[in-house]
Order: structure tokens, then sequence, then C-alpha cells
């Protein structure tokens, strides 16, 4: 006979935290959001910690390299999504660990042949002032010249008028070698009085930029997720097929954590992958794996040796499989037992495999919820893919800004092996997720600032410093529908139309 579970499916919507005592110690400024991220032996410290519980998800139109940079200035990490080729994908990856921070690859430049027509059009687009003008007009061409706005006077001048002859030429500028540190760039251009400072090697190629307001915010990033060589740290979605081709290429091009991306991940095929990972790389590549929603899928990756199980089927705010395969379960009701299944597991083994709770985030109080119910971090899809860093278009639909966001399992995506179990027998494929547009909530720092001053407050009005205290303290109770009601503004009609300021809403 069918297996039946007593508890319903409940979402994060159905629960509260009531508040524990606050000792006066008990203050958000001394709240640590540091949480680990793969697993480790009782006492040990874990390979690698998250200084935000925050991920962004495996999807094309949340995780690219700029996604990435974003997050890990601010302390969380992104998986670049999977679907796409293995060279692209390791391409990103590469752009994420050269990256350094102050340094920038100047991304509107221009040949000397261009016109000042060019030059304003350049400047429309990227929206920046300063254009190294070189050979051949890319990024790493021989050095001419530079175009600032005070190179030219619109109104005196035909825009015809050749880039050549109004530039700042390379003798009069103030350049230094490419090996230059963050921190002599910076006082080049306080000595000189220079917005920006071209970087180029012995052949005189251009570099990088530095530019005068980037160090400045980059000294004000004190979470930044750094590897040994203090580089960003990024991870990288894979899937259970072409894993002995694609992860050999992310591990060169430097992922510092893996994870198969899967609806559905209580399988034979994650098992295999895993086992080929570690028969390869040992416990030297780090690899999560998921999706899955009760205990007995847990324990079953946790043996296969996943470095982090991700939990969520269904939840997800573009998700349609609940509707199509009639599989899922209650985000909340899955991450418990999730969790119940990890400290058993911890009790029993010593190994702590943390938890990752995947999708169905809707409001900022989720995620203290999520962690609450012992998630160790969150994978956000919609919520990141409403920030300016995220990969797509920002367009005007009616009046209010959006940005574009689809599923996976969308057919705009066609990431289809996300949704078959893996292996090389594909079913028929048909849609899991939805092509939508998230409203635009700017800029990525400013909204998880906001988000995460909410999370330390209520950890404080929960008597906690850290998460683990949280998960130890935290007393939750279900709501009732009337009380659902009661949650939200209510028996009073609002001035406006609001998000109490958060653009968090949905
Ligand atoms: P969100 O944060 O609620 O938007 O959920 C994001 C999560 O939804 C991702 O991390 C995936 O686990 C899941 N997901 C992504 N694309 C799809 C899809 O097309 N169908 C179902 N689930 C998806």
């Amino acid at each position: 006979m069918a297996y039946y579970f007593d508890e319903p499916s409940r979402t994060f919507n159905e629960y509260l935290l009531v508040p524990g005592f606050s000792s006066s110690e008990c203050i958000p400024a001394k709240v640590s959001l540091k949480t680990p991220l793969v697993k480790h032996r009782q006492g040990e410290e874990p390979a690698i910690s998250l200084n935000i519980p925050m991920v962004s998800a495996i999807m094309q139109s949340v995780s690219d390299d700029g996604m990435a940079i974003a997050l890990a200035t601010e302390g969380g990490l992104s998986f670049i999504f999977g679907s796409q080729t293995i060279e692209n994908q390791a391409a990103m990856v590469a752009r994420v660990k050269d990256y350094k921070a102050g340094f920038v690859t100047s991304d509107a430049n221009l040949a000397p042949d261009a016109t000042l027509a060019d030059v304003l059009a350049l400047k429309e687009e990227y929206g920046h002032s300063t254009m190294p003008v070189t050979d051949d007009g890319s990024a790493h061409g021989k050095l001419l010249g530079i175009v600032t706005s005070r190179d030219y006077r619109i109104s005196r001048m035909d825009p015809s008028e050749k880039v050549a002859d109004f530039m700042t030429p390379r003798e009069r500028m103030i350049v230094a070698a490419a090996d230059t540190s963050l921190k002599t760039a910076n006082d080049i251009i306080w000595d000189n009085k220079l917005n920006s400072l071209p970087l180029v090697d012995e052949e005189d190629h251009l570099m990088y930029m530095v530019f005068r307001k980037d160090y400045d915010s980059h000294k004000s990033n004190p979470y930044e997720m750094l590897d040994s060589h203090k580089r960003y740290m990024v991870g990288a979605g894979i899937n259970t097929r072409d894993y002995a081709e694609r992860v050999p290429a992310l591990v060169e091009a430097g992922a510092d954590v893996l994870c198969i991306d899967s609806s559905e991940g209580f399988s034979d095929w994650q098992r295999i992958t895993i086992e080929w990972i570690r028969e390869h790389y040992g416990d030297s590549v780090k690899v999560g794996a998921g999706n899955v929603v009760d205990a007995e899928g847990f324990r079953f990756l946790a043996e296969c040796g996943a470095d982090f199980v991700k939990v969520g089927i269904g939840g997800g705010s573009i998700c349609i499989t609940r509707e199509q395969k009639g599989i899922g379960r209650g985000q909340a009701t899955a991450l418990i037992e999730v969790s119940k299944a990890r400290d058993e597991y911890f009790e029993e083994t010593g190994i702590y495999v943390p938890v990752c709770s995947d999708g169905g985030i809707v409001y900022d109080h989720h995620m203290t919820l999520a962690l609450a119910m012992g998630a160790d971090f969150l994978m956000l899809g919609r919520y990141f893919a409403r920030f300016d860093e995220s990969p797509t278009n920002k367009v005007n639909v009616n009046g209010s800004y959006m940005k574009e966001y689809w599923g996976e399992g969308s057919a705009r995506a066609r990431n289809w092996q996300r949704y078959d179990l893996g292996g090389d027998k594909k079913g028929l494929s048909f849609e899991e997720g939805v092509d939508s547009y998230v409203p635009y909530a700017g800029a990525l720092k400013d909204n998880v600032d906001l988000t995460l001053s909410k999370v330390r407050s209520t950890m404080c009005n929960c008597g906690a410093l850290t998460i683990a205290e949280l998960q130890e303290k935290a007393k939750l109770t279900v709501v009732s529908s009337t009380s659902i009601v009661e949650g939200g503004a209510h028996d009073v009609v609002l001035k406006e139309k609001s998000g109490y300021g958060t653009g968090t809403m949905r």
C-alpha cells in the first residue's frame, strides 16, 4: 500500500517565529551569518563557508559571471548555469577567477578612426564617459589615447570629427605597468588628480583600467568570498550526462564548488556522477547534489558522498512541475524533515552535511524562517533575477521596469536534461517552467544589505547571534489562514501601493 505522510505539505508562508528571550548582548551588529557550504567532520572547520547564507540559482536568467562577482563581493556565492556549452560555462568561471576587484577590462573602447558620433553612441550604450582608444578598437589593443567628456564639446564640433583628432594622445597620458598593485594605482590616481589610470603591458597593450570610484567601493566589502589566492569564489552547475567532460573543464577554469543540477535528485544517476568525481578527484572537488524533499532522499545523497544536499521540488516561483507531474512537497515541510535527517546523520556519523533550501522564498522573512527550520544556506532565483547584475534584459512593461526571468524547464531555456533523471535515455520533453517578468529592484548590494538587516534583527528577537543558535532556539508556529490575512497591513486604506520599501514583494 502507498505510504502517506502524516503532515500536510506546508510552505513558509504558513509559519511565524515566536520571539525568545533577547539578552542585552543580542544586537544585530553582533550577529554572524557565516555558515558551512560543504560537509565536514565534527569539530573541524568546513573547507568552504559562506559569509552570508545566500547562493544564486543555477539558471540562465540568474547566474552568469557578472552575478557571481557581485554576490561574492557581498559574501555569497553563485552557481554558474550549466545549460550552456562546456566552453562557455568554463569561460564564465574563468572570468570570475580572473577578475581583480578594482581592475576593469574596459567594455567601451574606440578605434582612432571612430567619430564623435560613435563616442556619443557608446556613451549612451554603456553609460561610461571614459573610453580608451586602441589601434584596433579592442579592450586589449595598443593604447593610442583616451577620450573623456573633457575632450569634446558637442555644440562646437562636427559629429563626423575623428577620435584621433580630439582624444588625449598616449604621450600626454599617465599610465602604469600591468602588474601595479591596486594600492599603488590608487596612489597614482590621487597624486595626479586623475579619474582613471590605464594599466599597460610591455608592448603598450591596454590590460586594465583602474577608476577612482571603484577603489573607494572596493574598500567597503568586509564579507567578500575569497579563495587562498584572494580571487573571488564561484560555483558551477553540472549534470548527470556530460560530467566526464564538463567537470575537468570547470575544475581547470577554477570552479571552487560544483552542484549537480537536477529537479529530482534521488536517483542512481547522481550516485554515479558523485562516484566518478570521487574516483578522479577524491575529496578535492566539492560537489553538492539534489534536489530531494524527504529524509530518505537526503540519506541516500549523504551516503553517496554529496558535499551538501539541496532541498526543494516544485516550490520555485517559475516552476510548474507540480502541475505537470504531480510531484513535489511544500518547501517548509520538506526542509524541516530533511534538516532533522541531517542532524540524525551527524549524530550517527560525526559528519555534518549542510542543507540548502532551494526555491520558494518570496518575502525576506521567509529566509529567516528557512534558516530557523534548519537550512544552512538558501538558493534564490527570483530574488536575484530582479537586480541590475542578473544577466537578463530590463524592460519597460506598461510604465514599470521589469527584468526577465525564465525557468530552466521552460521552452526558452531548453534545459531538458535537468528534468529527466540522467544517463542516455531521453524521455519526451515537456515544459516544467515558465518565462516571466519580475519587478526590477535596483542594485544587488542595496537589496542584500536590507534583506540581511531584517534577518539579523529577527535573529536577535529569537535570542540568536549565529545561524546554529537560531536553529537551536527558534520557536515556530503554524498560522491559521485568518492570521495570514492579519500578517499584512489590513483594515486600513493604503495611501500608496507599497512594497514596504523592500522591492521584495511579489
Ligand atoms: P525561486 O527562488 O522561487 O525563483 O526558485 C528558484 C529555483 O527554482 C531554482 O533554484 C531551481 O531549483 C528551480 N527551478 C528553476 N527553473 C525551474 C523550472 O523551469 N521549473 C521548475 N523549477 C525550476
